[in-house]
């Protein structure tokens, strides 16, 4: 899809790594701009609002303790199929799957502590834009 949004979330483990710049180089690298950024650290219960979908799995509790253990940076991007080609940029969940070169495979731990989040549909695209971005703060663009 032309000109798609996806949310991105650059998550504690990679802001504690300082490698926030080299992330941020490879979206703009593939041609997925920023139209968006913010740093902040969410509370636990903006991280569980967040995560609801995953209320119900085993690793719930620890996943809202670890996104609200520390600063994230969280970015709107834009561009042609954004979600997917976001989605392959980042690699598999699990670090230890991803395709080597990807953002997951060079700076995330394990399936948990994993660098960094992308939307995995339009549909929830939208739900994680609007969790965090007005349509103001995202303007005309
Ligand atoms: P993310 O893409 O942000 O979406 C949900 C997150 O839950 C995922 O990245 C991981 O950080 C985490 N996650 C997914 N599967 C597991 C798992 N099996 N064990 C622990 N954490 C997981």
């Amino acid at each position: 899809m032309v000109g798609e949004r996806t949310l991105a979330i650059i998550k504690p483990d990679a802001v504690k790594k300082s490698v926030i710049g080299d992330i941020i180089r490879r979206y703009e690298a593939a041609g997925l701009k920023p139209i968006a950024i913010r740093m902040t650290q969410l509370s636990k219960s903006a991280a569980e609002g967040f995560y609801a979908v995953h209320r119900q799995r085993p690793f719930f509790d620890s996943l809202t303790t670890f996104m609200s253990s520390g600063p994230v940076v969280i970015l709107v991007l834009s561009g042609d199929d954004a979600i997917k080609r976001h989605r392959e940029l980042m690699g598999a969940t699990d670090p230890a799957k991803a395709d080597p070169g990807t953002i997951r495979a060079l700076h995330g731990t394990n399936i948990e502590f994993n660098a960094v989040h992308g939307s995995d549909s339009p549909e929830t695209a939208r739900f994680e834009i609007g969790y965090f971005f007005s349509d103001t703060e995202l303007g005309v663009r």
